[in-house]
């Protein structure tokens, strides 16, 4: 079989997953799956789980691991996910990283890296609570570091921009212990199996970009993809 590239990109809320995403879609022929945007999308469409999601979300607490297992295995056997994905925002805690390398296995594959973007809390803070997002397409403005051009309007297309209802000060702060209390520790996990790439999210977004590019180029070359 030949070599994939199977990568999770995780840090906390607010270091720059889904503006990197955008950046990274265009330069590299692997999907990008976003569960905090596939759970959104369900959100839209009103439907069985998305209803079920939303007021975790809303609080800023992690959806149920057998909700969330379901909608990742079902996706990663996708066509487009065959020779490789990007991960963000999964696996979260412990028991979905070892439901993530149990599925990868049965399929004969493994995770290949994962890439940490490290920003820390006040960051974060500052990031999220000046978020506005579009409403078509979710495409990501900052009022302060990215603005658009019009107030309140998506450079892109044209749609309105609101900030999200887990934006409000007190569930940023809920989501960041969430983040220190379930995600951090798989930091350790990947450590010890020496799949850990650390990236610096408190530099420029152009930056972070270039680095996680680097990243994945060498991995393409050990990897022999
Ligand atoms: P999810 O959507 O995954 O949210 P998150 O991890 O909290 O991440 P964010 O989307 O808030 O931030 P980001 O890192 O993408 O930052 P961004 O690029 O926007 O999850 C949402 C919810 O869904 C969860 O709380 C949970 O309820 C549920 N969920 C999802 N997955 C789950 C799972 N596996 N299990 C259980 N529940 C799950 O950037 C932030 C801001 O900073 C933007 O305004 C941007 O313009 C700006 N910015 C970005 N980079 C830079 C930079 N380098 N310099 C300056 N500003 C920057």
């Amino acid at each position: 079989m030949a070599a994939q590239l199977n990568l999770i990109l995780f840090g906390p809320p607010g270091a720059g997953k889904g503006t990197q995403a955008e950046r990274l879609c265009d330069d590299f022929q692997l999907p990008f799956i976003s569960t905090g945007d596939m759970l959104r999308g369900h959100v839209k469409d009103e439907t069985d789980l998305g209803q079920k999601a939303k007021e975790y979300m809303d609080a800023g607490d992690l959806v149920p691991d057998e909700l969330i297992l379901a909608m990742v295995r079902e996706r990663l056997l996708e066509d487009d996910a065959r020779d490789g994905f990007i991960l963000d925002g999964f696996p979260r805690n412990a028991d979905q990283a070892t439901a993530l390398d149990e599925q990868l296995s049965d399929l004969g594959r493994r995770v290949t890296a994962a890439l940490l973007i490290d920003v820390p809390d006040e960051e974060v803070i500052r990031r999220l609570s000046g978020r506005r997002v579009c409403t078509e397409a979710g495409h990501n403005y900052h009022i302060e570091f990215d603005p658009p051009k019009h107030d309140d309007v998506c450079d892109q297309d044209g749609s309105e921009l609101i900030q999200r209802d887990d934006d409000k000060p007190e569930v940023i702060e809920h989501r960041l212990g969430v983040y220190h209390e379930k995600t951090q520790p798989l930091v350790e996990y990947y450590d010890e199996q020496g799949l850990m790439r650390r990236i610096d999210g408190t530099r420029a977004a152009a930056d972070v970009h270039g680095h996680i590019r680097a990243v994945i180029a060498t991995l393409r070359l050990e990897e022999d993809v």
